[in-house]
């Protein structure tokens, strides 16, 4: 059943929520329903366009992905990534979203900034916060929120993205225990990815947890498959095929 804004931000203390990243019509279709969410995250940038940051992705290649999600799902909220240096200021921030969200989004997730938050949900549209980790402008990747200073600053801007009228909150890459101090202290569902069990819900990116990506698997990634082994072994079968003249067949050939 697809769930609206409101009624995910009210699954909070009834029922986890569950999100993955989604970015083309095949994917869509197949895990339509299967997620309460399919987030067009950015990063798109690592596992289908090949950077080592997301910070390269554009707000056309965000686009285009929704596109195509949209088109394969009618179960699944459909939550776009704002791209780096696409929310710079209040008035940029809006016009991103409503492109966003013309595209077939129902939400939009910027990390950080509870300002332009803010600015997005007098607009109407919806915004899923983000916090801890945010790849687009991390000095390095890694565990956030460690140090005493960080850890308070990340509750305070959770409750600053709380009262900006998020719908609910991502936290990435962030110690168990604050993850649970956040989740505890709002009352809009967190959305954990490395950030442990206390969560409301969790994401995970598709590519991680299908086995597909391997340029790097961070611990939080639980592999439910190993989808580059059973690929590459498919298209070697068809190769073999190919060359001993075994494919195609007569049944697979036209009279
Ligand atoms: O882009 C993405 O995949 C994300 C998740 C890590 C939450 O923002």
């Amino acid at each position: 059943m697809k769930r609206d804004a409101n009624q995910l931000k009210a699954l909070k203390g009834k029922e986890k929520i569950s999100m993955i990243t989604c970015y083309d019509y095949s994917f869509a279709k197949a895990v339509d329903g299967a997620a309460d969410i399919l987030l067009v995250g950015d990063s798109l940038g690592n596992v289908v366009l090949g950077y080592e940051r997301t910070n390269h992705v554009m707000v056309a290649d965000i686009v285009r992905h929704v596109e195509a999600v949209a088109r394969g799902s009618r179960e699944s909220f459909i939550v776009a990534d704002l791209p780096f240096g696409s929310y710079e200021n209040e008035t940029e921030a809006i016009e991103t979203a409503r492109i966003m969200i013309e595209a077939g989004a129902h939400a939009v997730k910027p990390e950080g900034k509870p300002e332009i938050v803010k600015a997005i949900v007098a607009k109407g549209i919806p915004v899923m916060g983000h916090l801890g980790l945010l790849p687009q402008t991390a000095q390095k990747l890694g565990v956030v929120g460690r140090q005493e200073e960080e850890a308070k600053k990340i509750i305070e801007d959770a409750q600053k993205i709380e009262e900006a009228g998020a719908f609910s909150l991502v936290l990435e890459t962030i110690p168990k225990e604050l993850a649970k101090k956040v989740s505890e202290g709002i009352s809009v569902p967190t959305i954990g990815i490395g950030a442990g069990s206390d969560c409301d819900g969790q994401v995970l990116v598709l590519y991680d947890m299908l086995g597909l990506f391997s340029d790097f698997s961070p611990k939080f990634v639980r592999k439910y498959m190993n989808l580059k082994d059973e690929v590459r072994g498919a298209i070697e079968q068809y190769s073999q095929d190919v060359k001993k003249g075994d494919f195609p067949s007569e049944k697979e050939s036209f009279s």
